[in-house]
């Protein structure tokens, strides 16, 4: 069985240091990136969402010549050519107390995970969510960005064990859905394609952008707007996003359930055509 390998700032290692502040206050970002024949997906994509976490977070931003080349170093040497590259990023290690220090020396864990989940083809729809209670927080200033801290994700993908379940759909705390614990969400109706925006809690997926892209070359109207829980019951159809699966259309949200076929074929090979095509990295 292939095994996950680490380098942790360019170095094989499989622990950091006890004192870094990604363990203590999930003080960094990371990125969870879709791995096929060696090379990445969407990589110049899960390098801007980090750069603009760093900007946000105030930590310095790595070269991107040095993560190009630890990619390449785990991944030329890893046991499987498909995979998951998760990319963790630190303030690194600080004394005790919430005060960053003043000049951080960031912490790199580069890891690979052999296995990805198999391309679906064709629009069936055959995804199930479910509805999460735990609320999202409030906060302009981490939203949009993959900060460490995912207790919210942890307390809500523990509300569910029934392993048909593929993803659970997270509100706000006015109750407005924004997305799943590891998707983002969007719906589909008359009007074109609508996702909830994303300036006061969620993640701005790399898939996210893709899928907005696509559907405007497409000539299919994509707009942000808040949604209700109604607009998910009475959307013609439901899909969810993330950097493993392309897009998805969803068939079921709890009992409720969506017609297939009512997802643009087009749009679904066109996103997953680009999200899930490896890049050279460079
Ligand atoms: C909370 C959350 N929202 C959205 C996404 C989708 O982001 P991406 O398209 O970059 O995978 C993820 C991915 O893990 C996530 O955890």
């Amino acid at each position: 069985m292939a095994r996950a390998s680490a380098l942790v700032d360019g170095r094989a290692a499989d622990r950091v240091a006890v004192t870094d502040r990604g363990l203590h206050y999930g003080d960094g970002l990371f990125e969870t990136i879709a791995v096929r024949g060696r090379c990445p997906c969407l990589w110049q994509r899960h390098l801007e969402r980090l750069a603009l976490g760093c900007e946000r977070l105030g930590i310095p931003v790595p070269a991107p010549d040095t993560l190009v080349a630890e990619a390449r170093q785990l991944l030329d040497g890893a046991d499987a050519a498909d995979g998951v590259l998760k990319l963790i990023l630190t303030r690194g290690s600080g004394a005790r107390g919430y005060a960053a220090p003043p000049a951080p020396r960031p912490t790199r864990i580069l890891s690979f995970h052999p296995g990805l989940p198999e391309p679906r083809r064709g629009t069936e729809a055959i995804i199930r969510l479910t509805l999460c209670e735990t609320p999202l927080g409030d906060n302009a200033r981490l939203a949009g960005i993959k900060h460490l801290n995912r207790l919210e994700q942890v307390l809500a993908r523990a509300e569910w064990s029934d392993p048909r379940i593929l993803d659970g759909i997270m509100s706000d705390g006015r109750g407005h859905p924004v997305c799943g614990t590891m998707s983002n969400i969007y719906v589909l109706d008359a009007a074109g394609i609508a996702t909830p925006p994303l300036t006061r809690c969620g993640v701005a997926g790399t898939v996210r952008d893709v899928v907005r892209d696509c559907a405007t070359a497409l000539g299919i109207p994509f707009q942000e707007r808040q949604l209700d829980l109604s607009d998910l019951h009475a959307a013609d159809g439901l899909m969810m996003s993330n950097a493993l699966l392309g897009l998805m259309p969803v068939g079921w949200l709890c009992e409720h359930r969506y017609s297939a076929g009512t997802v643009p074929a087009a749009l679904i090979d066109r996103v997953r055509a680009t999200a899930l095509e490896p890049e050279t990295l460079a």
